[in-house]
Parts: structure tokens; C-alpha cells; sequence
């Protein structure tokens, strides 16, 4: 029986942070759907050593306190990525805090990283990896900082070290929008120092360590941050995250809430970001792209704009879990019909 069939149009009536909760509360107690079939092998990818049964991932701030990983995996994602986790457990935002915005396929959130904290996630990522899971699927820890922290990069730092042992990737976030000064980051000087910060405190094998950007930084921050991530020889870019653009002819009356827009409205700024991002860093960084993914055209639009992996958040609340295998049945459709016979194959194909 698909459940989520059955509740999808009653959590669509509920304040949407209550319908997050009761969706990850009942992936965590197993009642999500289980893919069965083996994924399609045109979809398998490796990078970073690690292998991926499809470059279809979760997006941070899904799970963000890393409760149903092995439920989201199950469910057919190739990866997940929990997070953001903050140093010391933080309520976030108050509430309301989250708007679902149905006529533009979008929300607009400003949780502001309300977290259980790095002790309380590392407790159920050392269960987890206790564990026997199938199917198994690579894992990421998305780091956040807390909003009353004044050392920013030590608590990127800690994050690291601890999580290093447990996480297939780590990703340092300074684009949430909803942390005051967090994108400031951003910037040339500031982000090398932070960076070198978090590499120092890494123990000698650890994880890939990533980065995920804003959508709306100028192209001189682009050409910043990459020659930052070449310097420093960055494993990834996860671009991106949400907006603070109000694209023109949104239409739901919580349009003009503040916080990170996501979605449909994002895709276009997301897919240039990408695509600037792989030109600027001349396809020799992994490109994790995410924002407005919703059918398996904007998946395979992406691969070819230079991803190498993709995620996606909010169509999974509009369009329900079923998503997941549609998007990956029309990629792999799309790869065949242009004769590509693997992800890897297309990556970056419109810019040769
Ligand atoms: C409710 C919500 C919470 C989010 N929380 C986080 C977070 O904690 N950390 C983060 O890096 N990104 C967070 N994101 C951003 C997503 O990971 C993703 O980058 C963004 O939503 C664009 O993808 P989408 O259009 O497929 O949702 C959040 C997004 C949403 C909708």
C-alpha cells in the first residue's frame, strides 16, 4: 500500500513544519516506501572513492537532525546528506517558519538551524553505521555554525573532526540565509581562512570535504570561490542553496515572507550558478547541483550544465516519494537516447 498516497493530501492541509516532522517520524519508523528493483546501471556512479547506485541525493535540511537515513535510502535516493548540524542543540527561528507557496511548486523557510547539536547526531550516526542497511547509500554531514558563535570556523572545525569518522562527505554550508552574517563567509579572504581552518582540523583520512554555495552571488564571488576551491584543492561544490530573490510572478500569498526560497522559482538561478561554477573552475571540481529539481529533464539539464552528482528537497514535498523513481527512470532514458552509457558520460556535455 503506498501510505504516502493515502496522506499526502492531508499533510498538504497541516502547518507544513508539523507535516515535515510527521513524514520524517514515520520514515524513521519505517513506514516509507521501499524501492525493490535494483537501480538501472547506467545510473551508477563513483566519485570520491565512494560508489552511488544513481546521483540522485537528498538535499540537507530534509534530515536534518539525522533520524531516517536508512528510510531514505531505502526509498531510492543515491545518497543522503543530513544536516545542517550546529555545534550546540538551538531552536532555530520562531515559528511560523516554514511556507509552502503551491501555485509557484515552492517554498520559502527560515528555520534557522534549529539543530539537536553535534553530540545528539553523532549519537544516531554511530548507531546507523553499527548497522546493516540495504541498500547502502553514501552519506553526507552538512555543517552549520550557531548563531550566537563568534568563531565561525571553529565550530565548522569541530564539526569536521567529529563527524569525519562517520560521513562519506562533509559539507561546509555558509549560504543558509537564515543565519545572520553566515553568507559573509563567502568571500575570498574569509572563506580560504575558514577552509584551511576545517582542513587543519581533520585527522589524516578523512572524508571529502565539500562546499555549498549561495545562488546569488555575482560572478566576481564565483570567480572567488573557485579559484579558493582550486587552490585549496576542494573535493566539491554543492551548488546551490536557497534564494533570497523574489523571482518575478511568484503568485502565493506568502511570496514575500522572508527566508531562502526553494523550488521551481530557484531552478533557473541554480542551473546558471552551476553552470558558471563549472566553467570557472574548468570541470576539475565535482559539482553537486540542486535547487528546483523535479523531473528527470531537470536532472539530466543539470548533469549536462556540469553536475556530478544531484539533489533535491522541495518537489519531494509537492510530488511525494514516487518522484524518485520517475526522475531516475526519465534520466536514464534521456542518457540512453543521446548514446551516453553513463552519468559520468554527460557531465558537462553542453560545454564541449
Ligand atoms: C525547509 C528547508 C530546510 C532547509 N535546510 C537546509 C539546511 O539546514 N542546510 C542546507 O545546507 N540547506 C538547507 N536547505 C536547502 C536545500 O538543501 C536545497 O539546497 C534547496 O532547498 C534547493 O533545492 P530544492 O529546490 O530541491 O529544494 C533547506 C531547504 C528547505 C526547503
Amino acid at each position: 500500500m503506498d501510505l504516502y498516497r493515502l496522506a499526502q493530501p492531508l499533510l498538504g492541509l497541516i502547518d507544513p513544519e508539523t507535516a515535515h516532522h510527521l513524514t520524517v517520524r514515520a520514515l524513521a519508523l519505517g513506514l516509507g516506501p521501499h524501492q525493490t528493483m535494483a537501480d538501472d546501471p547506467i545510473l551508477a556512479c563513483h566519485l570520491w572513492g565512494r560508489s552511488f547506485a544513481n546521483p540522485l541525493g537528498i538535499a540537507a535540511g530534509f534530515d536534518k537532525q539525522g533520524e531516517a537515513m536508512a528510510a531514505l535510502a531505502a526509498l531510492g535516493f543515491g545518497f543522503v546528506e543530513i544536516g545542517s548540524v550546529t555545534p550546540r542543540p538551538q531552536p532555530g527561528n520562531p515559528k511560523p517558519r516554514v511556507f509552502r507557496l503551491p501555485e509557484d511548486a515552492a517554498v520559502i523557510n527560515r528555520y534557522g538551524f534549529n539543530s539537536d547539536g553535534h553530540d545528539a547526531v553523532k549519537a544516531r550516526l554511530a548507531r546507523y553505521r553499527a548497522g546493516a542497511h540495504h541498500p547502502t547509500a553514501p552519506l553526507g554531514v552538512n555543517l552549520g555554525k550557531n548563531k550566537e558563535s563568534g568563531d565561525a570556523a571553529a565550530d565548522y572545525a569541530a564539526g569536521a573532526a567529529l563527524f569525519a569518522p562517520y560521513a562519506d562527505y562533509l559539507v561546509v554550508n555558509v549560504s543558509s540565509p537564515n543565519t545572520p552574517g553566515l553568507r559573509a563567509l563567502q568571500g575570498r579572504a574569509e572563506l580560504s581562512g575558514l577552509l584551511e581552518r576545517v582542513r587543519g582540523a581533520l585527522p589524516e583520512s578523512a572524508p571529502p570535504l565539500l562546499l555549498k554555495i549561495a545562488p546569488d552571488l555575482t560572478e566576481e564571488d564565483r570567480r572567488d570561490i573557485a579559484s579558493v576551491a582550486l587552490d585549496l584543492r576542494l573535493d566539491g561544490l554543492i551548488v546551490s542553496n536557497t534564494t533570497i530573490e523574489r523571482p518575478a510572478g511568484l503568485k502565493s500569498r506568502h511570496r514575500a515572507e522572508s527566508g531562502g526560497l526553494s523550488g521551481r522559482p530557484l531552478a533557473p538561478l541554480a542551473l546558471a550558478a552551476l553552470g558558471s561554477m563549472y566553467r570557472l573552475t574548468e570541470g576539475r571540481i565535482p559539482l553537486v547541483g540542486v535547487g528546483g529539481i523535479a523531473s528527470g529533464a531537470d536532472a539530466y539539464q543539470r548533469i549536462r550544465a556540469g553536475a556530478s552528482l544531484i539533489q533535491l528537497y522541495t518537489a519531494l514535498v509537492f510530488e511525494g516519494p514516487s518522484l524518485v523513481g520517475r526522475i531516475k527512470g526519465e534520466l536514464a532514458a534521456r542518457l540512453r537516447a543521446d548514446g551516453f552509457r553513463s552519468v559520468a558520460d554527460a557531465v558537462g556535455a553542453e560545454h564541449r
